[in-house]
């Protein structure tokens, strides 16, 4: 039905501006964590060239927000919890990464509800990623 096509709803992939943009973002993302001082400390877990790192994080991006599943086909189930077991994530390390993220969406992003939701989602995703429980105020939880 003509109505039900008009009705379709765009997804987050399609209002950032399709692949151009996330690409745009993973650049701005790694510029940040290259250049600032808090960010320091997680620019130092991080692999000398982080260019095969920014297009795993363009890919898993583009999947993430509703375009191509092409993280999957290329790398399988995200099972990013796993994927960063080896990586010391407590509260400061989670918020290095969010300072690095919400300038690159404050750059890229000029749709301000987008933006907006997309800071609570990175928020939330990134919290859930701590795994260094030394850091913890409830570690028996
Ligand atoms: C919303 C939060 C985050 C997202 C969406 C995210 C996403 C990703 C993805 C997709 C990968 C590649 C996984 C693969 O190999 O397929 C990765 C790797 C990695 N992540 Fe994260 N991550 C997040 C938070 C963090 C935080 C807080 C840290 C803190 C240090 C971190 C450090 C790393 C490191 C060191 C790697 C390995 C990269 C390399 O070997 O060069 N990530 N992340």
């Amino acid at each position: 039905m003509e109505l039900e096509v008009a009705q379709k709803p765009s997804s987050d992939f399609e209002v950032i501006g399709g692949a151009p943009a996330i690409d745009r973002l993973v650049e701005a993302f790694y510029r940040n964590m290259d250049s600032r001082a808090d960010a320091r400390d997680i620019r130092a877990m991080h692999a000398a060239d982080l260019e095969p790192t920014k297009n795993i994080l363009k890919l898993y991006l583009g999947e993430w927000l509703g375009g191509p599943a092409e993280y999957s086909k290329q790398r399988g189930h995200p099972r990013l919890r796993q994927r960063h077991m080896r990586i010391p994530i407590g509260p400061a390390e989670r918020d290095a990464w969010l300072a690095c993220m919400n300038a690159a969406l404050d750059e890229v992003v000029t749709e301000a509800n987008l933006r907006d939701r997309l800071k609570g989602a990175f928020h939330k995703l990134a919290d859930w990623l701590r795994n260094d429980l030394e850091n913890e105020h409830d570690k028996h939880r």
